[in-house]
């Protein structure tokens, strides 16, 4: 295995007592007899600032059937070249420890001492413990064993709220504290890009199939921004979904990686030679995928000049997938700069490189708002791109009321997919741990069956289309070549569907049919996984959605049902101190005990987020949750007496 890292520079501003602290954190890592050449070599490697950025570790085959090595071969698969830039595993942004890492090529020997650690760990049914910090790739200690065999729990990120801010998250990162974990890669259930080109079909379907009356996408033109690890689905999307899409990319490098990959049709490097491939693939009505090589402002502000000279509206859908949970830090470019002009800006002088980030969102906002009085359906696509908006003052219309997550425009989670995660529809995975393609093949047979199944059976019209949309992607799945390492599978379900898949993996992990055992998991991204006002809970209105109960309460009650691991993370998707995860994996075996652990654990991980989604007043979710409760007679869950006669408030208050 080998690991290459490029170096550019970067600018940390610990002070001096910071430092000290530092390097005393990083080398308790080390035997202490070694301490006094450590700390020589550190205090050197701390003065030339330099970053250092994991581009590919060869990937470790392994053929496994223990559990041991099903979570190692996870923990791997985090690490194989689609690993997401920002992953925790790496230890790679913005701070020293990362020279500390080049320095002793501790991704390296980590990776080693994990797998043996991890082995010797798990042969003798102990748990693992992993926390924020440096302890964050070597499990921090052996525990009692669970005797519902779970294994590993994480935790990461999580701080006392009051210090989970930006500035807070950059000290203690220095600090060896604590890291950034994102979501899915964070509980080592990352399935490389297959998770989100699904979703943002699932997504653009939606949004077309709501806005448009149609789900017949030809000619129809979808405009973003961001061909980056998670944003580069979106053309991939977009052409699965039939119509014509338009992606801005201010790096090149992004942008070639999709070009080359297939999933951009064809490049365009100014905004005549964007336009008028717009225009000729408006006329040819055929799928087809743009990347313009530029910044989306100029493109948005181009779209508004088209219409001002020739009256045509040349967009119906749009939305943007910048890193807008990290604007200031090369998460957004703005439009003033180049891309070179930025990354030199934002370590510089970074206040400076702040404001034209604002100024460059309002920018973007004004030309939008006079696209959409024309007719484009603009959304927030889950990247705090209204979040940020609004803190810069552009006009987004915040609504500053109790609820305090509505915009002029909604998120896609408001307007889209809030209402199918309160049908207990989400994102459900897994992985064969055999590696074998052809297990991965009788899975999706499997999964398929199972959907047309229950289907035939009889579902209520208010799902149908849900398990139509994914029997129609898990048929053309394996066509879509997006396995990528791991033989992994994501597919929407409810709660139903979840199980009965689950308990047919089992039964053909027992029976032989399969070469071996898989793992069920999902992404955060869910109706009980995650709490986040501004994108997973942004369509609970309540006032509730700042709350993070429900995500706590689906790691513990995963984890007491027999989930193998859970994980628990502050911030990903939108940002440090903006959200709380929840995740977890469960081995399916082939045993009677782990398709019993798999039935329950999936009934809490589904209604414990329809209950409350119900509770907070979503018509879907009520519904969904008397139905598993006439389908469950043991489940009672309390519904909520809405307010009928909403006079009686008003009469109420004028008393
Ligand atoms: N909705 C979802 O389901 C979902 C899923 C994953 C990620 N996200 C969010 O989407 C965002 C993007 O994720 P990612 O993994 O692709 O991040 P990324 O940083 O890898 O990619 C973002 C890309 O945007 C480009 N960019 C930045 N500013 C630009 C500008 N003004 N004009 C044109 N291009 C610009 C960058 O060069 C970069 O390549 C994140 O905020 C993430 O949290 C949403």
């Amino acid at each position: 295995m080998s690991v290459l890292l490029e170096e550019s520079k970067t600018s940390d501003d610990e002070s001096e007592d910071d430092n000290s602290q530092i390097i005393k954190s990083t080398i308790t890592e080390e035997p202490v007899n070694d301490h006094h050449v450590f700390v020589k070599e550190f205090t050197f490697l701390m003065s030339t600032m330099t970053e250092l950025r994991c581009h590919h570790i060869n990937r470790i085959s392994a053929k496994l059937y223990v559990h041991a090595l099903i979570l190692i071969s996870l923990l791997l698969k985090s690490a194989e070249t689609w690993i997401p830039k920002r992953s925790h595993f790496l230890i790679i942004v913005n701070s020293y420890r990362k020279i500390w890492n080049k320095w002793k090529r501790v991704l390296q020997l980590k990776i080693h001492s994990l797998k043996d650690s991890t082995i010797a760990l798990l042969d003798h049914f102990l748990a693992i413990r992993l926390k924020s910090g440096h302890s964050n790739v070597l499990p921090s200690g052996l525990l009692s064993p669970c005797p519902n065999k779970k294994r590993l729990s994480v935790a990461d990120k999580l701080v006392i709220p009051n210090y989970s801010s930006r500035e807070m998250y950059e000290k203690m990162f220095a600090l060896g504290n604590t890291m950034y974990g994102q979501m899915t890669a964070g509980s080592f259930c990352y399935i490389g890009p297959q998770g989100i080109v699904h979703g943002t079909t699932l997504t653009v379907l939606n949004a077309a199939r709501r806005h448009l009356g149609t789900t017949d996408m030809r000619g129809k033109v979808f405009v973003t921004s961001g061909l980056g690890g998670m944003s580069g689905a979106q053309p991939k999307a977009a052409t699965i979904c039939g119509c014509i899409s338009v992606t801005a990319e201010v790096s090149k490098e992004a942008l070639e990686k999709r070009h080359n990959q297939g999933w951009v049709a064809t490049i365009a490097n100014n905004l005549d030679e964007c336009i008028s491939k717009i225009r000729h693939a408006r006329r040819q009505k055929e799928a087809f995928s743009i990347g313009y090589h530029g910044n989306i402002v100029d493109l948005w502000e181009r779209f508004v000049e088209e219409y001002e000279n020739t009256g045509d509206l040349l967009v119906e859908l749009g939305s943007d997938q910048t890193s807008c949970h990290n604007p200031y830090l090369g998460g957004y470019y703005p439009v003033q700069l180049t891309y070179d002009e930025s990354r030199i800006m934002m370590h510089e002088d970074p206040i400076r490189f702040k404001n034209l980030v604002q100024e460059s969102l309002r920018r973007q906002v004004t030309a939008i708002n006079k696209l959409s009085d024309l007719g484009l359906y603009f959304w927030d696509y889950g990247n705090a791109f209204l979040l940020e908006a609004s803190r810069a003052g552009a006009d987004v219309g915040r609504d500053e009321s109790a609820t305090g997550t509505l915009f002029r425009y909604p998120s896609y989670v408001q307007d889209i997919m809030g209402d199918i995660f309160s049908l207990g529809f989400g994102p459900f995975r897994w992985v064969c741990t055999s590696g074998c393609p052809s297990d991965l093949d009788t899975t999706d047979e499997i999964s398929a069956n199972v959907l047309e199944d229950i289907i035939n059976e009889g579902v209520p019209e208010t799902i149908k289309q849900q398990y139509n949309d994914n029997i129609r992607w898990i048929r053309e799945a394996k066509t879509n070549k997006l396995v990528v390492g791991s033989q992994a599978r994501i597919l929407y379900s409810d709660q139903v569907g979840r199980t009965k898949i689950a308990t047919a993996f089992n039964n053909a992990v027992k029976d032989g049919k399969l070469k071996g055992p898989v793992v069920i998991s999902r992404d955060h991204h869910d109706v009980s996984g995650t709490d986040s006002p501004f994108r997973e809970t942004s369509n609970i209105y309540d006032g509730s959605a700042f709350c993070a109960d429900m995500a706590v309460q689906n790691v513990i009650g995963d984890a007491c049902r027999g989930a193998t691991w859970v994980a628990l993370h502050n911030g990903g998707g939108c940002g440090w101190g903006e959200v709380m995860n929840g995740g977890f994996g469960l081995v399916l075996d082939g045993s009677q005990d782990a398709g019993d652990r798999a039935q329950k654990m999936l009934a809490w991980d589904v209604s414990n987020g329809v209950a409350r989604r119900c509770w907070s007043g979503n018509n879907n979710a009520e519904e969904t949750i008397c139905r598993t409760m006439d389908q469950n007679k043991s489940l009672k869950v309390t519904l909520p007496n809405h307010v009928q006669d909403l006079d009686l408030l008003d009469r109420a208050l004028q008393e």
